[in-house]
């Protein structure tokens, strides 16, 4: 059975991001794989970025995996197994959030050959894609703010890993209520407006990006 993780790198265990990796898992689920998602804020799951203690490259030592014994090793060894991965994020300031940056470190600066970088060390071939949300409108901007370049390096990362594939969701409903918030850039009835819109086409591709992946790990 095709295993499937998903890693909400949002602090919101239901917000847009989660909403999205949610009806991924549903699409992957509704092609028979077994699924699991994580979310990297739970209080319980205290870890940081790779701590350079390059036990990952030891000569003779076992490769492609982190060794650092905290709460996000048993995370790092799920996602290995698994036969997809499907991590999500906020554009935090201009990048994924540092949770899912300090995850990624974790998981591909083992799979980094330094002695030889065209061989990555690859425990299992897996298919993978990333889902990021934004107040960013549309793709023009996107990229005017250099969002490619700063967001997109991120999953070019995980790509020495396998082939993935990116799910923008622009113009995001960042809160239930406009009024009650200084935030007089947004246009409270246009943000409504794209939610009740856009984000269901958004969710519908993220459905069908869930069952994409599971179908190319069969
Ligand atoms: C700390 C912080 C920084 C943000 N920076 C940006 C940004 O630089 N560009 C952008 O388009 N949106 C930015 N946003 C908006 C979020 O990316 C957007 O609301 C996202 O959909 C939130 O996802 P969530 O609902 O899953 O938490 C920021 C939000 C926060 C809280």
């Amino acid at each position: 059975m095709v295993k499937v993780l998903l890693i909400n790198a949002s602090p919101h265990k239901n917000g847009n991001t989660a909403q999205l990796l949610q009806r991924a898992m549903d699409g992957a689920e509704e092609m028979g794989a077994e699924t699991e998602m994580i979310n990297l804020y739970d209080r319980n799951l205290n870890y940081k970025g790779c701590m350079s203690c390059f036990a990952c490259k030891v000569r003779g030592g076992k490769k492609g995996i982190c060794f650092f014994k905290d709460d996000l090793q048993p995370v790092l060894a799920k996602a290995i197994d698994a036969d997809v991965l499907i991590c999500g994020s906020p554009n935090y300031c201009s990048y994924p959030t540092a949770s899912l940056r300090a995850f990624v470190e974790r998981l591909i600066f083992p799979m980094v050959n330094y002695s030889d970088y065209s061989k990555p060390i690859v425990l299992k071939p897996k298919h993978s894609a990333t889902i990021y949300t934004m107040n960013c409108p549309n793709m023009e901007m996107y990229k005017a703010n250099n969002f490619d370049i700063l967001m997109d390096s991120n999953a070019k990362t995980l790509a020495m890993m396998c082939p993935t594939e990116i799910l923008y969701s622009f113009d995001t409903y960042q809160f239930n209520d406009y009024s009650r918030y200084d935030a007089d850039n947004f246009d409270a009835e246009h943000k409504k407006h794209i939610h009740e819109t856009q984000f269901p086409k958004d969710l519908q591709a993220a459905y069908e990006l869930g069952k994409r992946l599971v179908k190319q790990a069969e």
